[in-house]
């Protein structure tokens, strides 16, 4: 990682042959957004895709940034929330770009949080048969894991993130100042994808994730900028090593995944559970299965729920969805995870751990073992 003199901003580089970008963080960088951009830009043309609660806040200073740099620019706000990854909304969206009469030479530019980024990288990769594209994240969960890697997609009635593509962004601008007005409980789902990378495969980052955890949501400028630097840094790392998903590394990522799709899918990926809330949750859940197993020494798996839950993540069941009580079942929970992207021949795959930061994949769970641990979690 690199830290220019002249700004407070690091780089982080993805490394991927002919395709690779920089990953840039820190203070200011919407303001700056122009000066850096215009070097990568085909032509001096952007589109922004933003929505509705990110525009009015960023939309206006990210288009003077571009225009001090000489770059024409045209923007799409689209509603805010997951309806937005709609098949619906995704025409919308297209038929909106090519309104504004676009050429294979201008870029698009996601300004928001994971939505906007998969959407906007989604239409990216389709628009023309391929325009560039730019990430600007302004979420933690869309700055330290959505907007770096190349994932981009949208939902059908058969789940989530099941139609998009691998296309990775020419740049993604990481400004650390937008997070001040991002709503806490937004905060603290991201916070799960920070914690995750410590519980793949860096125990040294989780332990430093339990001594300053507070912090980095209480909005400690160093500490939380040095939490998106390393979550940065490991998911560089891995999508350069697999970036397609080929192998089982880039499958690590979705620690706590199978559980969380499956709590997602039953809260209808609406207001009660956040996805990385999923997330959280879910991971405490896959300590909780290794432990089971005899894969995990239960003190791992008690330190991660203790962590999760001691920031504020709803880590058990009973604290998802606020008033509305849920009825969780656990054949429901199952039946979910057999659509998961991960499942091969009906075999559910679950990441699983020998301990902090030993995780690996399994399609080898048997499903008494897993039915017990729902219940178990259904009825504490
Ligand atoms: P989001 O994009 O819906 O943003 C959350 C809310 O915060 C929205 O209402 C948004 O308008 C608001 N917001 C965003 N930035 C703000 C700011 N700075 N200040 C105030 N409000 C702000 O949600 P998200 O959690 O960022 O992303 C979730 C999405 O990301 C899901 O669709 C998920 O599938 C996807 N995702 C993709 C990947 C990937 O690798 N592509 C990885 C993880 C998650
Ligand atoms: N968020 C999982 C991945 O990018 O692979």
């Amino acid at each position: 990682m690199s830290t220019p003199a002249s700004t407070k901003a690091s780089t982080i580089r993805v490394d991927l042959a002919g395709r690779g970008y920089d990953i840039a963080i820190g203070p200011g960088l919407i303001d700056r957004a122009g000066e850096l951009s215009r070097p990568l830009l085909a032509a001096p043309r952007v589109i922004v895709v933003s929505d509705q609660t990110v525009a009015p806040l960023y939309g206006a200073r990210l288009a003077a940034s571009f225009d001090k740099a000489g770059v024409r620019t045209t923007s799409i706000t689209v509603p805010a929330g997951e309806s937005s990854k709609e098949f619906g909304a995704f025409g919308r969206l297209m038929n909106e770009l090519l309104d504004r009469r676009p050429d294979r030479k201008t870029t698009l530019v996601a300004l928001g949080g994971g939505v906007v980024g998969d959407l906007a990288g989604f239409a990216a990769a389709v628009l023309l048969r391929g325009v560039d594209f730019i990430q600007v994240p302004t979420t933690l969960l869309a700055q330290v894991d959505s907007s770096v890697g190349g994932k981009t997609g949208i939902n059908t009635r058969h789940g989530k993130n099941l139609v998009g593509a691998f296309y990775q962004p020419r740049l993604v601008l990481a400004d650390t100042d937008v997070l001040d007005t991002l709503p806490k409980r937004e905060l603290l789902a991201g916070y799960a994808e920070v914690a995750k990378y410590g519980l793949i495969d860096m125990p040294e980052f989780f332990a430093w994730c339990e001594k300053n955890g507070a912090a980095v949501l209480s909005g400690d400028a160093a500490k939380r900028t040095y939490a998106i630097e390393q979550s940065c840094l490991a998911k560089a790392r891995i999508v350069a090593a697999d970036e397609r998903e080929t192998t089982d590394l880039r499958a690590l990522l979705n620690l706590g995944h199978t559980f969380g799709h499956a709590l997602e899918a039953e809260t209808g990926f609406g207001p009660d559970l956040l996805h990385g809330e999923a997330v959280g949750a879910g991971m405490a859940m896959a300590f909780d299965l290794s432990a089971r197993l005899g894969l995990c020494p239960a003190d791992d798996a008690l330190r991660v729920r203790r962590h999760l839950g001691a920031v504020g993540l709803p880590v058990r069941l009973r604290s998802i969805g606020g008033d509305n009580r849920r009825q969780w079942d656990a054949n429901r929970l199952i039946d979910h995870m057999r659509g998961d992207k991960k499942a091969e021949g009906g075999k559910l795959a679950f990441i699983l751990t020998r301990g902090i930061g030993k995780t690996f994949v399994s399609r080898e769970v048997d499903e008494r073992t897993l039915r017990g641990l729902l219940d178990d979690a259904i009825a504490a």
